[in-house]
């Protein structure tokens, strides 16, 4: 029997392109450019899986194209918003992700970005950099202590959940979070957590807000100008969800005039372009999209594609169908 064909949009760790080469007839990404719509289209039309992420857009146009051999989209990446998913349906094509295998590692982000921001510790590193530092003093790069204080989450999915565990448990943080759902009891009485009615109270209250809901078009700038004002000045803005979320205008706007003390963004509107208006704040630290980057968790990540493309092989319903 003929192997599937199937197409990896940009390079994957070794281990499982090697896995892929061993499966299936794969045509790889060796220069690991993103590919051009065009490029997509023509995978679309050769392939009988196409696996992208989060650097591919997949609108409708692509996925309408015509004469399409693909049934199965295996996305690298647990958010799906690059992907317009009506058009993915209406096309009756299967999308898959990769939930739970990135969890940890991108609540680790989002600490990393709380830790910094709170302690200046890109204005720190900066210093030493640009070779200004002229030693210890009491009043120098005062930042802000994180122990004890108030986590607020915008969304209480998996992520939001592992990032909540560390800041109470590790930090003794209080935990605050707005979210459509109500999560299990074992879940809130684990963390001490408090369910907000709506987001702005969670902004209102907290000494550091955390994004954590999916991107796309209802969540495009949730953070606004008007609701940045809601925040204390002492508090500050962690993004590890997607860059869309937040208009960035008005947050540069917030950081020049101090409507909130500092922000940490691993993720940006319009990536991997970053509004210049950012490298111009000392109270901004930028990371570019790490969430998930680590070797054990890429390598999970690309495993979870592989299982889920195996078991539709297999005629069956893949564990990761997210259409
Ligand atoms: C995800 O998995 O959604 C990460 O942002 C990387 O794509």
């Amino acid at each position: 029997m003929n192997k599937p064909k199937v197409v990896v949009t940009r390079k994957w760790p070794a281990e499982v392109e090697a896995q892929l080469k061993d499966l299936y007839d794969v045509q790889l990404n060796e220069s690991d450019n993103p590919m051009t719509s065009d490029e997509l289209k023509h995978a679309l039309q050769s392939a009988d899986a196409l696996l992208p992420t989060v650097t591919d857009a997949l609108t409708s146009d692509v996925l309408n194209v015509e004469n399409k051999r693909t049934r199965i989209i295996g996305n690298f990446g647990v958010g799906y918003n690059h992907i317009d998913i009506d058009a993915a349906k209406a096309e009756g094509l299967v999308v898959t992700n990769t939930p739970h295998v990135l969890t940890d590692c991108t609540a680790d982000i989002a600490m990393l970005l709380l830790l910094m921001s709170a302690r200046r510790a890109s204005e720190g590193e900066r210093l030493i950099l640009q070779n200004q530092w002229v030693g210890w003093k009491p009043t120098q790069l005062i930042g802000q202590k994180v122990t004890g204080k108030t986590l607020g989450l915008i969304g209480f999915g998996r992520i939001a959940q592992a990032m909540a565990k560390k800041a109470h448990h590790g930090f003794d943080m209080k935990i605050i979070f707005y979210a459509p759902s109500q999560p299990a009891q074992a879940i809130m009485d684990d963390l001490q957590a408090t369910r907000c009615e709506t987001v702005e109270e969670v902004l209102t209250e907290a000494n550091f807000v955390s994004l954590h809901c999916p991107g796309g078009k209802d969540t495009r700038h949730l953070i606004n100008e008007q609701r940045l004002k809601l925040m204390r000045p002492s508090a500050h803005l962690i993004n590890t969800a997607r860059g869309d979320v937040v208009d960035s205008k008005a947050l540069i706007k917030a950081l020049k005039e101090g409507w909130i003390a500092g922000a940490g963004l691993d993720v940006f509107e319009g990536e991997p372009n970053i509004d210049p208006g950012f490298f111009e704040l000392d109270n901004v630290s930028l990371l570019p999209h790490l969430g998930s980057a680590t070797e054990e968790t890429r390598v999970a990540m690309g495993n979870r594609v592989l299982a889920n493309l195996s078991v539709f092989f297999a005629g069956e319903e893949p564990g990761d169908r997210v259409v």
